[in-house]
């Protein structure tokens, strides 16, 4: 079984090597756990090995990820050049400017079709290796009835391609599970990231709830944020 090495300091270890390839991942975790940052970051380190990739921005307007990616030094744009990275834009449906700036648009945000076929599009474009759509959730916001089955579709269209995946789910503060019916049984993989108050000090950690394919640890792992990006720490 081949890995896909995410390239975060320390992950790699607690994976026993990586992401089997081709997995789709939920990253699920409650506001400010670092989902984004950390979905970026593996979508950066499969840049600097020369593996295309694709961020679907569902969250944030294009030009605040682009910003956002160059305060921790991952400069998308040469690679956007170079028709190694895509960023959909899934945020703006068209308005204002984008459409001067974007290539690749959701238009119509309530359709799942659209959204599919754009994904489709830039996957092909780019022969994209790594995939990250942030978030999953905001697809079903208003069906939760739908998630699990808007997750089988995204999974189907990436199931025909070399695509390693993360899907970032959103869950609220003390929910204990990892974000809408369903979801977490559709996927290979599942991380959470979590944020705990312990003695009036916010401490960050991460859990590998499953992971199909392979080994890994099942201990739950200490990690910070800095300017250069998550790195978890050595378990006490
Ligand atoms: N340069 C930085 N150094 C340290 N921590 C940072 C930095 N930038 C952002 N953070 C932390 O990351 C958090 C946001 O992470 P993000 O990935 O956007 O969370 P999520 O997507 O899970 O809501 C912020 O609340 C802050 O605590
Ligand atoms: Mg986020």
């Amino acid at each position: 079984m081949r890995k896909i090495e995410t390239g975060i300091e320390g992950l790699d270890e607690i994976l026993f090597g990586g992401i089997p390839e081709k997995n789709v991942v939920l990253l699920s975790g409650g506001p400010g756990t670092g989902k984004t940052i950390f979905s970026q970051q593996f979508l950066w380190q499969g840049l600097q090995k020369g593996e295309p990739g694709i961020y679907v921005a569902l969250e944030e307007h294009p030009i605040q990820v682009r910003q956002n990616m160059k305060q921790f030094g991952w400069e998308v744009k040469p690679f956007e050049e170079k028709g190694m990275f895509i960023l959909v834009d899934a945020f703006t449906a068209g308005v204002g400017r984008s459409k001067e700036f974007e290539k690749y648009i959701v238009l119509d945000l309530m359709d799942l079709r659209d959204f599919l076929d754009v994904l489709r599009q830039a996957i092909k474009d780019i022969n994209a290796k790594r995939v990250v759509i942030d978030s999953v959730t905001t697809l079903y916001l208003n069906k939760p009835t739908f998630a699990r089955s808007i997750i089988l579709q995204l999974k189907r269209i990436l199931a025909g391609t070399g695509c390693t995946s993360l899907f970032v789910s959103q869950i609220s503060i003390d929910e204990r599970g990892f974000g809408g019916p369903g979801v977490e049984h559709g996927v290979d993989g599942i991380i959470r990231l979590d944020l705990n108050e312990i003695e009036g000090e916010l401490k960050r950690s991460l859990i590998i709830w499953k992971m199909r394919g392979t080994n890994h640890s099942l201990r739950r792992h200490p990690f910070e944020i800095t300017n250069n990006g998550v790195k978890i720490l050595k378990s006490q």
